[in-house]
């Protein structure tokens, strides 16, 4: 792909417009190669939440981009975040989900980890010479990591924005997350669904605040009873807005049913977080045609069970292999996936509510964070100032 175009605009100028964008987007192999570098290897990136290492020696495996990751508590109590790749060849030291340990051994040559990274064993050390320092060996630290109430962000990248400054409106988002436990504080202990699913991340991003689908998709899910009458609708009163940065939400609050679909927001934190009411979906890239996507509910400190009991119930309905809602949107996406393959004609629309984008507040149905999602990433892609 070339950088500039006949018309002298950027090729992603070209593929993004203001109310559509081109279908290559979500299927050329360089534009995915393009995405790793400028947006998941750049930017900030939700890794976990220091709730699930609460424990010294606690550890979970993930994806920070493509890049295996390791977020670790120590001895001390310190969160830290590694690259999971060992410093001698390059194996991963960690293969588990998750755990809770005080020593990584790579499986390859055992040279051996503690829980903050220092190599502290290693075998036949007197043949790699009088010179070789265990102290500059130890695992690799991923360059920046920082915490917003709990919920643990990693970049690749030694400088850029703070994390606070990448999260800017979108903070309002982890804040009510956390607030609707007395305390302020959220915990993901339950475990984490994964699914492999044949389709580009960015349906999965798009679909976050898509409430035009829902009752066409989930139709057939039964899950339409658990809302009132006409929620999905342009006349219920449910609003969409754009928060900058990519990050956008689906705002009912105001309105009569806005507690009956979980007690917290429904927002996108880009590029790959999802707060889903009750629960937190992470989206990790596999390649341009490939995702994993990861859901876990959320358990609220000190709030009552009586509270809390409904939404683990509704999780567990919703979501999924045997969930009524999460197989929905898969299989959609991989549909979108493979119906893009045609290549022609050239446009995914996204034009639904175009007229409110001046205000970045639209009703629920309109394609407004979408619009917002794609001008963030064309500005990161074309390394232009963002419009907004
Ligand atoms: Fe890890 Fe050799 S690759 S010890
Ligand atoms: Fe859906």
């Amino acid at each position: 792909m070339s950088e500039v175009g006949d018309s002298g605009l950027s090729v992603y100028e070209r593929l993004i417009g203001e109310d559509r964008v081109s279908g290559r987007l979500y299927t050329d192999p360089a534009v995915f190669e393009r995405e790793m570098e400028r947006i998941h290897h750049r930017g900030w990136m939700f890794v976990g939440h220091e709730s699930e290492v609460a424990e010294p020696g606690e550890f979970v495996t993930r994806r920070l981009g493509r890049q295996p990751v390791l977020l670790t508590r120590d001895d001390t109590g310190v969160v830290r975040l590694w690259s999971n790749r060992c410093p001698h060849r390059g194996a991963t030291v960690c293969a588990l989900d998750q755990g809770q340990t005080r020593f990584f051994r790579c499986p390859y040559h055992a040279w051996t980890f503690d829980n903050a990274g220092a190599l502290v064993a290693l075998p036949g050390e007197e043949g790699f010479g009088p010179t070789f320092d265990r102290d500059m060996h130890g695992l690799a630290p991923v360059p920046r990591m920082d915490t917003y109430r709990g919920f643990v962000f990693g970049s690749w990248s030694h400088e850029g924005q703070t994390l606070l400054e990448h999260l800017g409106d979108a903070r309002n988002l982890i804040d009510r997350a956390c607030d609707v436990s007395p305390v302020g504080e959220i915990s993901l202990r339950a475990g984490w669904l994964r699914h492999r699913i044949g389709a580009n991340w960015k349906m999965a991003a798009e679909n976050v605040c898509d409430f035009y689908h829902p009752p066409i998709t989930h139709g057939s899910s039964g899950l339409m009873g658990g809302v009132p009458p006409g929620y999905f609708s342009d006349a219920y009163g449910g609003l969409t807005r754009d928060l900058g940065g990519g990050h956008g939400e689906v705002d009912y609050r105001h309105t009569e049913g806005g507690s009956q679909t979980g007690l917290g927001p429904h927002g996108f934190i880009f590029p790959n977080l999802f707060i889903e009411a009750s629960s937190i979906f992470v989206i990790q890239p596999v390649s341009v045609g490939e995702m994993t996507h990861l859901q876990t509910p959320i358990t609220w400190v000190g709030l009552p069970e009586e509270m809390q009991r409904p939404q683990s119930r509704r999780f567990a309905m919703a979501f999924g292999a045997a969930g009524v809602i999460e197989p929905d949107d898969a299989a959609t996406w991989e549909r979108m996936q493979l119906g893009l393959q045609a290549g022609e004609p050239e446009w995914v629309m996204l034009e639904r509510g175009v007229q409110f984008d001046d205000t970045r507040e639209g009703r629920a149905l309109d394609e407004i964070v979408m619009r917002g999602f794609w001008r963030h990433y064309r500005s990161l892609m074309t390394d232009k100032a963002a419009v907004r």
